[in-house]
């Protein structure tokens, strides 16, 4: 289970760090209250906001950071069950993990819907317009083209009902970079077994690991990269991952924090391909 937390390496803001989430730095967006720029009310009162954060967050623009490559290398090592996201970023896609392995519980820019006929199309027909900074408007019916992004109140994509199998067959599960705030994804997290463990990895203490934290719960606070190298080495998967980033000709940048221990700042430099 993933939030925006694990796109902040990559430079994309999350929703609601204090200062740097996008909630609170939508002054340039005209907007009543921060949650507005996903709601439909306002969106068909003024889409204008949304889509000048469309534009800025459309695939393309940013990259994935060593958090996605190690999702992507539990895929290669055929561990990985399902990846839930909540982003909309498509970095997990960007990474190289295929559409049969997410469930983009948020949505995602791949396809759009015409609000007002319901024609479905492909993102890319209206990348143009978006880049443009023009609302696209469906060739039909002249209606406004919304990418499917999960706006609030609107229905989650079918896939997100794979959860009632996935969970129960879960023998461990991830949380990485979420404040854990939005239902129905945040509950997912107490669809587990009992008796399976749960790992976070988040800045802060969040959700049940902080209201009714479980016996095999385990917790790794701090920056995601920090915690996904620690794992990582602890794994003994930094060569297969630094192969994997070179692979997908991707150079990452370790955001670790200064104050490493030595094993980790080595971590740090045999994974930073660009050099530290
Ligand atoms: N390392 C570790 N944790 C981080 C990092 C980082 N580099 N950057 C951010 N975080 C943590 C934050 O401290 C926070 O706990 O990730 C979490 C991000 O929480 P949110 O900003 O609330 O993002 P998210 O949980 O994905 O929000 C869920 O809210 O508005 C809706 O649809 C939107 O999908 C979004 C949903």
């Amino acid at each position: 289970m993933v939030g925006a937390g694990i796109s902040t390496p990559s430079g994309i803001p999350d929703f609601r760090s204090p200062g740097s989430g996008l909630y609170s730095n939508l002054q340039q967006y005209d907007i009543p209250y921060p949650e507005a720029i996903f709601e439909l009310g306002f969106f068909f009162h003024n889409p204008k906001p949304f889509f000048t954060l469309a534009k800025e967050l459309y695939p393309g623009h940013y990259r994935p950071n060593v958090t996605h490559y190690f999702l992507r290398l539990l895929h290669d090592k055929e561990l990985l069950l399902r990846l839930y996201t909540q982003n909309i970023d498509g970095l997990e896609r960007a990474s190289g993990i295929p559409a049969s392995k997410l469930v983009e519980a948020h949505g995602s820019f791949v396809s759009a819907t015409c609000t007002v006929c319901r024609r479905s199309f492909p993102g890319e027909d209206i990348w143009a317009d978006v880049m443009a900074d023009k609302v696209p408007r469906c060739p039909i019916c002249t209606g406004i083209v919304k990418p499917d992004i999960v706006f609030f109140g609107e229905q989650l994509p079918a896939r997100f009902l794979l959860h009632t199998a996935d969970f129960a067959l879960a023998d461990l599960l991830l949380i990485l970079g979420t404040s854990l705030e939005v239902e129905p994804f945040a509950s997912l997290s107490e669809e587990v077994q009992k008796s399976v463990p749960r790992l976070l990895i988040n800045r802060d203490l969040v959700g049940p690991f902080a209201l009714s934290p479980r016996r095999k719960d385990v917790v790794q606070l701090g920056d995601v990269v920090h915690g996904v190298e620690r794992l990582v080495d602890l794994l003994g998967w930094t060569q297969e991952l630094q192969d994997l980033i070179q692979q997908e000709h991707g150079k990452v940048q370790m955001l670790s924090s200064g104050a490493q221990s030595s094993s980790t700042s080595s971590v740090h430099c045999s994974l930073c391909i660009a050099g530290c």
